[in-house]
């Protein structure tokens, strides 16, 4: 593998391990377990004094490939594969704390990642403040002599908000707290969250890295020092490790990562524009817009605009629910990052749980909605929203 490959060529190539029969797509392999030659060797991989697998929910080869193919494309030293986005949320955050310590989090979270740190580490003595993200006073203002995490995504899900991500880490690395980035929103190729300063990126790798609705998956990323020390141990006895078939899958899935994403933009910045004139439409928000409110935050972080689109409808919930109703192509589903276009209703899906009060802090009004542009033909996808938006009222 080259560190001097582009993008492109690494998530092709990056990671692959070929068998002695040379064949050209990955293996799967489909083992829970490895045989040694001898006892001797046995006991030698056990002391760590030999390379090679020892059982599958610790590393398995297959797993090797997605995760060396992750580490080349985010630029991390190493990876470990999860079975879900989710799994990797929670591996990432509690590996690395301990009763007392505490954890300063965006408000604007993912609804399972925010129970994760408002509801569950509470519960183990782990003390958690939610801070409006936007703004680097705030998390500077929440910073405790047993702060050890700051958790955040970037572009929020779902109203494409964004943090300073090397301001955040600026701040941790002057108290030696860690940051973890959720960078699904933004995907790989359009930031970089490592070279930002940050110290984790997890992935769900269900959303743009599968990016064809088969498999769920996870990721986490960092340095050799961070894993050994923390999530090692924890992956290892904890259990949360990737089937090796979902490897495969996800293998796939980024060797054409590029493509898809390029399209999905394309097609996210179409609509968003066209959606921005429509008189049914109250609020656009999209980060390869001039007018999103962290234009300058964005430009200076990301190397592209994003996939999804957040919109807010004037006639409320019965405007939004008539939009859904009445697109075609356009599927309504909570998932995200996929071929296909999708929409959803947050407040009454992925962010139902909050209160009102939460929600509207978040901006998650009963008028918006969240698409996530699929690679289908840009102008079939603005013809869908034209002859939906004229059965909603203004
Ligand atoms: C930002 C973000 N993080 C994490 C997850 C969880 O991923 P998974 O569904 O693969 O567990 C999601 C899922 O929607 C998400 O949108």
């Amino acid at each position: 593998m080259s560190k001097t490959w582009r993008p492109a060529t690494q998530l092709v190539h990056g990671g692959a391990l070929r068998s002695q029969y040379g064949e050209t797509s990955e293996a799967i392999y489909l083992t829970q377990g490895f045989v040694y030659e001898t006892a001797e060797a046995a006991e030698a991989r056990f002391k760590g004094e030999t390379e090679g697998y020892i059982y599958a929910r610790y590393g398995s080869p297959t797993n090797d490939m997605f995760e060396k193919r992750m580490c080349a494309m985010e630029g991390a030293e190493e990876a470990r594969a999860t079975a879900s986005g989710m799994a990797a949320v929670a591996a990432a955050i509690l590996c690395q704390v301990k009763a007392g310590d505490h954890i300063v989090a965006a408000r604007a979270l993912f609804g399972s990642c925010r129970w994760v740190v408002e509801t569950l580490a509470p519960k183990y003595g782990i003390e958690c403040t939610l801070v409006d993200g936007r703004y680097l006073e705030n998390w500077e203002k929440a910073i405790r002599p047993n702060t050890k995490v700051f958790f955040l995504e970037s572009p929020t899900n779902p109203t494409l908000e964004v943090v300073d991500i090397a301001g955040v880490a600026k701040l941790a690395n002057q108290i030696g707290a860690k940051v973890v980035v959720d960078n699904v929103f933004a995907t790989p190729l359009f930031q970089k969250p490592l070279e930002l300063g940050a110290h984790v990126v997890v992935y769900s790798a269900t959303k743009h890295i599968d990016g064809q609705g088969r498999s769920l998956g996870g990721v986490i990323l960092s340095d050799k020092e961070w894993v050994t020390e923390h999530l090692q141990d924890y992956y290892r006895h904890t259990g949360p490790a990737m089937s090796p078939f979902t490897a495969w899958t996800l293998l796939k899935g980024l060797e054409t990562l590029p493509l898809r994403v390029k399209q999905q933009t394309e097609n996210a910045a179409k609509i968003a524009d066209f959606l921005a004139e429509q008189k049914q439409i109250a609020k656009i928000i999209y980060p390869g817009r001039k007018d999103h409110p962290q234009a300058d935050i964005v430009a200076k972080q990301m190397k592209g605009g994003s996939t999804l689109v957040a919109l807010e409808l004037k006639g409320g919930k019965e405007a939004a629910f008539a939009l859904q109703n009445a697109l075609e192509i356009v599927k309504i589903s909570n998932n995200l990052g996929d071929a296909k276009s999708l929409i959803t209703h947050p407040a009454t899906t992925t962010h139902k749980n909050l209160t009102d009060e939460a929600r509207a802090e978040l901006g998650i009004s009963p008028g918006t909605l969240r698409l996530s542009a699929g690679i289908e033909d840009g102008d079939d996808l603005i013809e869908d929203f034209a002859q939906a938006l004229a059965k909603v009222k203004a």
